[in-house]
Parts: C-alpha cells; structure tokens; sequence
C-alpha cells in the first residue's frame, strides 16, 4: 500500500543527509545496509519526499568504498519505491513512499514509527526530568503572543543584521568569547548603569541565550543538588525549571502588596542558598517590591551568605513615576545577580539575555556556561542589537511602545472596570505588558482559559505560576499584543466565560 504526498514543489535541492555507519563486519552486505539506512531515514521523516540525494559517485566516495553496493543500493531503492530517478537530473526521494504503517516485509527492518517502542527493555529517564513534565508544553500552548511585532523597526533591524552579516569575519564566524561580544557588553553596561542603577563593568556582563539560559547557569552555579532556594509564591514557571534541573529544593515563599515575604523565608528556610525574585515588577502579580522588603532581603543574604537573583524581566514599561533602580544597585556586598532579556522590547527569536555577575563568581559562571556551550549566543545579533543600542533605536523604540502599550493597559483597564464588579478584580502595578484579574472564588483558571481558547482568546491562568495549590484562580490578560478595538469585546467574552463557570468549594 502506498501513502500519496502533495508538495508544493517539484522537487527539493539536495541537502546534507545525516551520516550513514557501515558495519564492515556485519554479514549484511554494503548495498543491503545503505539500502536500508536510506528506508529508516526516509521512514522517520529525516529526509523529506521529494528531496535529492547525493548522486551515487559522490555517496561511495563519501563512505570510501566502490560504487558498486551504492548502485545496487539505489538499484533497490527505486524498484521498491522509496527513490525516483529524474533522468539528467539526480536522484530523489519518492514523491509516493511505502506506507510506514504497513506490515515490514523487509524484515531486519527495525521499526521507525514515530513514539513505538524499540524494545521491550525499560526507557529510563531522569527524575529530575520527570519533575518538570508537562511545565513547558503547558505554558508554551497558552502563551498569547507577547510583544507587538507589528510596530517592530524591521526595516532598521534587518538594514543592522545585514551590514554585519556581508562579509565573511573571524568576528561574526569565528570562536569569540564565550561570555560574549564585548562592544555589546560595553553598551550594556551602558545602558543599565544608566537606566536600571545598575553597577557594573562590561567584564561582569555574561551573554546569554536568552535570560532563562541566564538562570539555568546561576542555578548550577550556585547551589548544589537540594540545596534549598526561595522562589516567589507565585512565581515565574521558568525560574522553577532552572531550580528543578539543578537539583534544587524550591521553598515558596509568599508574595504580598509589598513584594516577596521575607520575614516568611527566613521563618521558613533561613538557611537558603539562593533566592529568586522579580522586584521591579513581580511576576506575575505586578507589584514593587518595597524599599523595606529590599533591604530586608539584601542584609539577610549579606548576614547568611545567600545569593539573589534579581530577574528583571520587563522593567522598561513602567507606565508611572520615575524608571526603579534595581535592587544590585542597592547592594553593598555584590550578593545579587542580576538577570535581564531583551525577548520583551524585541522580539523572544532574539535570544539576548544576560547577567550581571559579581566579581568573585564571573570565572564560576563563565565555567558552568563553557560546560554547557563553549562559544557565546551568536554573535552577528549582538553586534546588531549593539549598534541598535549606540544609534539610538532601541530607547526610541521603547519609547513609542511604551505609549502604545500604555494606552493598551488603560482601555483593558477601563473595560474591565465598566463590567459589574466582582468578576474580573485587577492587582498589580501599572507596568508591563499584561495584568492580572482574579477570579471569584472557587472559580477554576484552567477551565476558564480552556474555554477562552475555544474561542480563540488566549490567556495564561495564574494558578499555573504557583508552586502548592493556590488560594484563588485568576487570569494573566496580556495587552502587548491586541488592537485596541479588540479589548471590549475580549473583557465581554472572558467575564461571560466566568459568569457561567462552576463553582468547586
Ligand atoms: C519573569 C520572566 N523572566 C524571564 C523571561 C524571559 O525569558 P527569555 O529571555 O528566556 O525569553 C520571561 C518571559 O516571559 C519572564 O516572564
């Protein structure tokens, strides 16, 4: 039986094809390996129908032996459908390959169904990885698109990419510094220093694959398996991830109108190694951490040897009052670390994180970092997103999103309020690209935002950011990315959606 394939195209260019092992011991002769190499490969989609492969010349003088098995090879391949020579014009894979699900009548053939199992024998993972199953998917499918593309510069951002990207450098192609382009760390170090009251050099400034590369690397830095960490109840689900692949023990600690409860931590777990936290903006309830509560947390890690990890996520949009410092600028004992990303003023593809390290662990870190890739986040973006940093780009940018992103937050605002109260209650700080309305209670967040979905309103539920079971439901309503239009008829469908949810006590 035959499974048909539509395509686009005629027929696609040959590509590198993954590489073929011989077993020249093996008493399966050299045409019956290759034959059923190219059988598994195209039977597991690793090479697409309709796709060249190498011509049999280039194929035997890539494996180093005679062309013969190869052309016995191909010989096979074409007469059981798998190949389909184009005269002149090389060898591709069948536009109509046998059937994967039919009975193997080539036996020796192991199965190459998608998710069957090889064999009878136990498929062991990790337990840490157990622990973090279903957190990603779960968050990823209901992850409305956070930053406004529409208003993106790309014109300027592409003019950057392309002047950086036209000739063929050590600087762009070659091994650079694992910690990262250093014009880009200057204009970092820049920036926060001026806008965050950050206090760095451009030495401590590690570039990373995004932030949450950033907080996996200050997880296996700085604490060892079960070592306890405080995280904010709720918190960021990425941040538990980091912890949980590190081995860490997670110690929720609750958030009130004032920030992370610290009092409650040291009560709790005083002896922590670490502790993570969002104080410019918490995720995800929006509020400040208070000056009190600042210090509070920074003498503690400084009388307990503790480490902080200030994430600080999305602190260009605040909407009122002046820019906050962070909390590194108020530290005296070079405790925290400070974590940043441009995934919310560019784009998240960007990939650009980084941290802010003190000077003692810069070389701990650049180590851990070297462990898990030993070349930095690639390099022709940073230089990019450095000249869109000198030639003024980025703060015009911020600046003009930051109005739009204003008045987006006023008509949510604004619809929400015109509802009958008790439905919809907003908390949080007037910052950022998204608020956060509880529920009624009783009302369950995943229903409602299952039955948003369904219709095609997609919004991220707040019990999801909780460690143990939370209190009371409610709802992340991100604003970044919806026509103000949009919004009154959003708040309408979302508090119908409530009003006929059930109640569980
Ligand atoms: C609290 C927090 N930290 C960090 C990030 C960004 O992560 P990344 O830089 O890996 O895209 C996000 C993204 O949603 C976030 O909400």
């Amino acid at each position: 039986m035959a499974t048909s394939h539509e395509f686009a195209v005629d027929r696609l260019p040959a590509s590198f094809i993954p590489p073929i092992a011989l077993d020249f011991s093996s008493e399966t002769p050299l045409y019956r390996q290759i034959a059923m190499w190219f059988q598994r490969t195209i039977l597991a989609g690793q090479l697409q129908p309709g796709q060249r492969v190498p011509s049999t010349r280039a194929l035997a003088k890539e494996l180093r032996i005679s062309r013969i098995p190869v052309l016995s090879a191909y010989e096979l391949l074409i007469a059981e459908g798998y190949f389909q020579p184009f005269a002149g014009a090389g060898t591709c894979v069948s536009r109509s390959i046998p059937d994967p699900f039919s009975p193997p009548e080539r036996e020796g053939l192991p199965s190459a169904v998608p998710g069957e199992p090889k064999s009878a024998a136990r498929r062991m993972v990790s337990r840490r990885a157990a622990t973090m199953r279903g957190l990603a998917r779960a968050w990823m499918q209901l992850c409305a698109g956070c930053t406004d593309l529409d208003h993106f510069p790309i014109r300027i951002w592409s003019k950057l990419v392309r002047r950086h990207s036209q000739k063929a450098s050590a600087d762009t192609m070659g091994y650079g510094n694992s910690m990262g382009y250093w014009p880009f760390r200057e204009a970092l170090a820049e920036y926060l220093g001026a806008f965050r009251a950050v206090k760095c050099d451009p030495s401590q400034i590690m570039v990373t694959t995004g932030s949450q590369q950033a907080l996996q690397i200050s997880a296996l830095a700085l604490l060892d398996p079960d070592d306890d960490a405080w995280i904010e109840e709720p918190g960021y689900p990425g941040t538990q991830q980091a912890l949980k692949a590190a081995g860490a023990r997670l110690v929720p600690v609750p958030v009130d109108g004032h920030g992370l409860d610290v009092a409650y931590g040291i009560r709790t777990a005083n002896r922590a190694r670490a502790a993570y936290v969002t104080p410019s903006h918490q995720f995800p309830l929006g509020v400040t951490m208070s000056a009190a509560r600042r210090m509070e947390l920074l003498s503690w890690a400084a009388r307990n040897g503790a480490w902080i990890v200030e994430d600080d996520y999305d602190s260009e949009y605040r909407f009122s009052g002046n820019p906050l410092a962070s909390l590194q600028g108020l530290d005296a004992d070079e405790r925290v670390i400070y974590v940043g990303t441009l995934t919310k003023v560019m784009f998240p593809t960007l990939r650009l994180g980084f941290a802010v390290i003190p000077h003692d662990l810069v070389e701990t870190f650049a180590d851990i970092r070297n462990a898990m890739d030993t070349i930095s986040t690639p390099v022709l973006h940073q230089m990019a997103m450095t000249d869109f940093i000198r030639e003024g780009h980025f703060s015009r940018h911020i600046k003009r999103m930051r109005a739009i992103y204003m008045e987006r937050r006023k008509v949510l605002a604004e619809a929400i309020s015109a509802e009958p109260p008790g439905i919809l209650e907003v908390v949080g700080d007037e910052a950022g690209m998204y608020l956060v309305a509880l529920l009624p209670p009783g009302i369950d967040d995943v229903e409602v935002a299952t039955r948003a979905a369904r219709m095609s309103i997609r919004v991220r539920e707040l019990s999801r950011c909780y460690a143990s079971p939370p209190g009371r439901g409610g709802l992340m309503l991100g604003y970044a990315n919806v026509k103000v239009e949009e919004i009154p008829a959003m708040v309408r469908s979302v508090i119908s959606i409530v009003r006929a949810s059930r109640v569980r006590h």
